[in-house]
């Protein structure tokens, strides 16, 4: 401890008298306790400790005390009930989980047209019972044309060409990812596990409410940018709740991926459909940049909470790193505030604040940017950082200068996206979390091909300093270069029990609140001891250092809570609802499945 508190450096000394908020660094870094709790069974503690009811503020929308879907065996949870059906469908014909996960992926770009994809990327997490670990990586990548400045207009302003239209695509990722996992870890030909998907597509299924209204909302945006008639709007007017969807050309497209692998889509008839589209509208992805993009297996981020093993995605997105930096900072109290409580409100949200300096600073693109894993996601800088959290809000300003000063020591511990969840009965987990970036993608659909195209290149720093889509602010190690990849925060996470088995899977869609909202349900099972539903219908709140507030969902705090985080210093901001979590858990006699209650989904199991 002593030694951490040396390696301060004389700036960071300086620092710290100057603000009073840091001035406990050396404090706290000399006397707590750095090493992670005994483990549950080390403490004689069943693996799944019983479950606590969980009590929210009386104005809260959601009841607590419901369950999900529990099945013996197997369960597959997404935001689209025929999705989940088709993972299922694979699983009871023999199929593994990541056979599931694969055909779910598919099914999705069918299903849910606004953010499942063929035209994405995204990343999965892999456990298989035998005790093998994968994380994958298949985010789009900058075309080769793509320069630092492309979305400033001639003035230096920002425009909105990464957002909507030709230009804001990044090369797809989903098809190289989804064939490459089943691959390695699959137990099933490609076309086999490609059926569902197949005949969602040529046959239809029925539309629901959710999808109905998605594709009401988007109709707009996708006329202007695509021109021509799609299934979603034949003849010009929505496909409504309870009418077929069907998608010929997608259905095409689903065949000759699923005759012909990966290569049907980068180098055939669908690479020549995407370039054909490129070129219509102005776009600058090329038959190289398909031909060349690869997915990237990468070391699993791994990190525990209080004796709980984490697995999650490590950079090129944010997720992981974030997530597990935040849960170290508040691994550091003894035990956390009561839920619902101001100080729970305080420390939550300072621990997330100071993890998102971070991640809008230093993380990016591995094979681009040295990125610092080690040392954000090592418990002496969390106990550094945690000693940064007085009684008062922080302004995010200050606290970044001051932890770029914090020295640690080297340590080696061990609108829309979708997330869907998948454990077979063998106990293999996969939790795949995937996008267009925003809500159906930048508006393309590919034409004769039958899919829409991402957005995704917002998630770069397109101007840094300046925010993005959903108001982070970035900096230069996300800046726009061409093959790299744009930094996300998708955050596919497995947590294993004190036994290594799998205890919860899960992921979460909504920009910058899947960190928060993924590590909340983590904190509300193994911190709260909530069942998955009372951990899934909590109240949620979030922060992601700038803007420089701290956003609660509408009646999820109590008036008095609101009033002295208020009287404390922070800039409350009300939203209906944050973030879209798709989770499994284990209890006993199998698995629960929850997808997200403020939202639409299925959970399928058996
Ligand atoms: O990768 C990312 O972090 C973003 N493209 C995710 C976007 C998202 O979740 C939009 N959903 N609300």
């Amino acid at each position: 401890m002593r030694r951490l508190s040396h390696r301060l450096s004389r700036r960071s000394r300086a620092l710290a008298r100057r603000l009073p908020l840091v001035s406990c660094i050396a404090l706290a870094a000399c006397s707590g306790n750095a090493g992670s709790p005994a483990t549950p069974a080390a403490r004689g503690e069943p693996a799944i400790p019983a479950r606590v009811a969980a009590q929210f503020p009386s104005g809260w929308r959601l009841a607590a005390g419901a369950q999900g879907t529990v099945a013996p065996q197997a369960m597959a949870v997404s935001n689209s009930p025929d999705a989940s059906a088709a993972a299922v469908e694979i699983l009871r014909a023999g199929g593994n989980a990541v056979d599931a996960a694969v055909a779910l992926g598919f099914a999705l770009t069918v299903t849910w047209p606004e953010a499942g994809n063929i035209g994405g990327g995204g990343y999965s997490v892999v456990q298989m019972a035998d005790g093998r670990t994968a994380t994958i990586d298949y985010r789009e990548i900058a075309p080769l044309a793509a320069t630092r400045d492309m979305y400033l207009d001639a003035n230096g302003k920002l425009t909105d060409k990464s957002i909507y239209g030709h230009l804001a695509s990044g090369v797809p990722g989903a098809v190289a990812g989804l064939t490459a996992l089943l691959e390695r870890y699959g137990t099933m030909p490609l076309s086999r596990v490609m059926q569902p998907a197949i005949r969602l597509a040529r046959d239809g299924f029925v539309v629901d409410t959710a999808l109905a209204g998605s594709m009401s909302r988007a109709q707009n945006m996708v006329n202007r940018y695509t021109g021509i008639a799609t299934p979603y709007f034949p003849r010009g007017r929505v496909v409504g709740a309870g009418d077929r969807l069907v998608q010929p050309d997608l259905a095409r497209t689903l065949e000759a991926i699923a005759k012909e692998g990966a290569a049907a889509f980068y180098r055939g008839w669908i690479a020549d459909s995407l370039v054909a589209e490129m070129q219509r509208g102005g776009g600058i992805i090329t038959k190289a940049d398909l031909a060349r993009y690869a997915p990237a297996w990468r070391t699993p981020l791994r990190t525990t909470y209080r004796g709980y093993a984490l697995v999650s995605m490590p950079p090129s997105s944010s997720g992981g790193v974030v997530v597990a930096e935040a849960l170290n900072v508040l691994e550091q109290y003894p035990t956390l505030p009561a839920f619902g409580s101001t100080q729970y409100a305080h420390v939550v949200g300072s621990a997330y604040q100071r993890a998102f300096i971070d991640r809008n600073a230093k993380l990016a693109d591995p094979d681009f940017v040295p990125v610092p894993v080690d040392r954000l996601t090592s418990k002496a800088y969390a106990q550094a950082l945690r000693a940064t959290i007085g009684p008062r809000a922080s302004r995010t300003a200050e606290l970044e200068t001051a932890m770029n000063a914090i020295s640690v020591p080297r340590e080696r511990e061990p609108e829309h996206t979708t997330h869907y969840s998948v454990v077979d009965a063998k106990g293999n987990a996969v939790a795949t979390t995937t996008t267009l970036n925003n809500s159906w993608g930048s508006g393309v659909w590919v034409r004769g091909a039958g899919f829409m195209l991402n957005d995704e290149m917002d998630d770069f720093a397109a101007q840094p300093g300046k925010p993005n889509m959903f108001g982070l602010v970035q900096g230069e190690a996300n800046a726009i270069q061409p093959g790299k990849r744009m930094l996300s925060a998708m955050s596919p996470t497995i947590v294993l029990d004190s036994k290594g088995q799998v205890l919860l899977v899960l992921g979460a869609a909504g920009g910058p609140t899947i960190i928060t909202g993924t590590s909340q349900v983590i904190l509300n099972v193994l911190e709260h001891r909530m069942s998955l539903m009372d951990a899934m219908r909590a109240p949620r709140i979030h922060h992601q250092a700038l803007p420089d507030s701290l956003t609660y969902e509408d009646g999820g705090l109590a008036p008095a809570v609101l009033d002295s985080l208020t009287q404390m210093g922070y800039r409350m901001r009300r939203l209906r609802a944050l973030v879209n979590v798709n989770a499994i858990m284990r209890v006993p006699g199998g698995w629960e499945g929850v997808p997200e209650p403020r939202r639409s989904g299925g959970a399928v199991g058996y």
